[in-house]
């Protein structure tokens, strides 16, 4: 990486959006934790230190030795890391009188510093904090106020060294991007040549290194950061990425069949493995959600496994495939390093497609500093099918969790229609792409009914269409009632056993997106 800004995360809930807003400025950035700091070599242009949930009177707060990086390098403190320099620098950290969390107004704003040029006075920004910075040393020039805040920003005279006291890491900062610009383009002076295309070009080079003429293995699911992956690594050593798409019979209609033929035709490696009775088969009675996952997960290190030795097989004599290729995008990766450590929230069954530890192959990784949306840049940059770029987000285990109940090829059947028609339909009317993620749900339960004179006791399916931006958090979308009627209408008519179409008006939180 020829230049790059380390974020110190002092576990604000906003540090992620630093990173991505720093992204979006074309500027290359790493999250660390402030208690593991890593190296800081040439490539390093500046250093921003995060917000925290911690006050910095607090006893165990998160401590660090800022001196010796503000001597090297401009440093960016946002919230607690403006009050800790501050605190740190002989000034004074009090909590506020007054509560300030939501929308400012800069009063004042000093728009000829460096980091506050194209600021308007009266610019919006967000404010987030218990404590404020009530006194600063003789050095310290307050270069922004607010009508509560004086000191809403600060510059340390002489220096490259900055505080601010809001957040314009979060969109309500209306000009947060341009003070991020300031900051990392005009006083860090990174150059933005971070691109999808320079990335695909550095990464497939890096590959070919690292690789030489190792073979990989991939398990691909159809869903944007595998396919990704794969095109990536299969840029850097052609054939010798061996790829493989496992039918498990959870896959939508006929899913299995357009994808493999969507990456035969991206010229990959793969082959298709239809395990859909084995997966049948062990699933068969099991109604437990949990119980289903551990079932999924562990056929497919069984599929994996067998997969693997066939492809061993075919290499050469004396040639052994040593990697294992794996789709792992950049939210995986800070989740498991955050200051908070490995996250408790993790599901096991999110990692769907994890191995054993007797296979030892090593892992390879090559999207594991990118976030979703420069994923799917470099996709299109790599001109892979915009069908799969496109996609939303479908669970390992797909269908399987979307009946709820016991699993028969019966109900996979009736799932499989009714969401081809929901999913169509959303296509042809433009919500697809305007929804984060949409399924249909197959209900225990059966309803009563009438078609023409006859009483119906039949089954009932869910529509589910939500919102969200990781899947953290999701809002219900509110479709169009005539395109729900629509939908209604064509299910109820055309699919054999459904007589009644419900749709899912609850947020994430308390509900999540998928009802098991
Ligand atoms: P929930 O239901 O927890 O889902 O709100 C959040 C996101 O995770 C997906 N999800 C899964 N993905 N294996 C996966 O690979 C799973 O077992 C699983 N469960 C939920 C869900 O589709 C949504 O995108």
């Amino acid at each position: 990486m020829s230049e790059k800004i380390i974020i110190l995360d002092f576990g604000s809930q906003y540090t992620q959006l630093i990173a991505r807003r720093v992204r979006e400025l074309n500027v290359y950035c790493e999250i660390h934790p402030f208690n593991n700091l890593p190296e800081f070599d040439n490539s390093v242009k500046g250093v921003i230190f995060s917000g925290s949930p911690y006050s910095v009177r607090q006893e165990d707060a998160p401590q660090i030795d800022f001196k010796s990086i503000q001597e090297k390098f401009p440093l960016l403190g946002v919230c607690y890391g403006a009050q800790y320099i501050a605190q740190n620098s002989n000034g004074e950290v009090l909590p506020s009188e007054i509560r300030e969390y939501g929308r400012a107004n800069l009063q004042f704003v000093d728009q000829e510093n460096d980091l506050l040029k194209g600021i308007p006075t009266q610019s919006q920004v967000w404010m987030s904090h218990g404590d404020t910075i009530k006194e600063v040393p003789a050095n310290f020039k307050i270069i922004a106020s607010t009508d509560k805040v004086r000191v809403a920003a600060y510059q340390v005279e002489g220096t490259n060294t900055y505080g601010i006291q809001f957040h314009p890491e979060v969109t309500h900062s209306t000009d947060g991007q341009v003070l991020l610009k300031n900051f990392v383009i005009n006083i860090c002076g990174c150059t933005q040549d971070w691109t999808a295309d320079a990335f695909v070009d550095t990464t497939v080079s890096e590959l070919k290194e690292q690789l030489g003429n190792d073979h990989v293995i991939m398990a691909l699911s159809g869903g944007v950061d595998s396919t990704v992956a794969a095109v990536l690594l299969h840029h850097a050593i052609g054939d010798k990425l061996h790829c493989f798409f496992v039918d498990h019979g959870l896959l939508r209609k006929d899913e299995y069949e357009q994808v493999l033929a969507s990456y035969q035709n991206m010229g990959l490696n793969i082959k298709g493995v239809n395990a859909k009775d084995l997966f049948y088969s062990r699933l068969a009675g099991v109604s437990e959600p949990e119980q289903k996952r551990k079932i999924i997960g562990a056929s497919f290190i069984d599929v994996f496994d067998e997969a693997a030795k066939e492809i061993q097989k075919e290499l050469p004599e004396g040639v052994e495939a040593k990697w294992l290729g794996q789709g792992t995008i950049y939210p995986d990766i800070i989740e498991s390093i955050s200051v908070k450590g490995p996250s408790a929230t993790i599901k096991s069954h999110h990692n769907v497609g994890g191995l054993p530890d007797y296979m030892k192959l090593k892992v390879i990784e090559p999207l594991k500093t990118l976030f979703k949306d420069e994923v799917r840049r470099v996709g299109k940059s790599l001109e892979v099918d915009p069908a799969i770029l496109g996609r939303h987000p479908f669970p390992g285990p797909g269908l399987a969790i979307r009946i709820l109940g016991d699993i028969t090829e019966e109900k996979v059947r009736i799932l499989q229609e009714a969401d081809d028609i929901y999913i169509r339909n959303l296509k042809e009317s433009g919500w697809y792409d305007k929804v984060w993620q949409a399924g249909t749900i197959f209900l225990p339960v059966q309803s009563v009914g009438v078609m023409g004179d006859e009483r119906t006791y039949e089954h009932v399916v869910a529509l589910r269409a939500v919102g969200s931006l990781d899947g953290m958090t999701a809002d219900w979308i509110h479709l169009p009632y005539d395109l729900l009627a629509k939908i209604s209408n064509e299910i109820i008519n055309h699919v054999k056993g459904i007589n009644r179409v419900v749709y899912d008006i609850s947020s994430k939180p308390p509900a999540t997106i998928e009802w098991e």
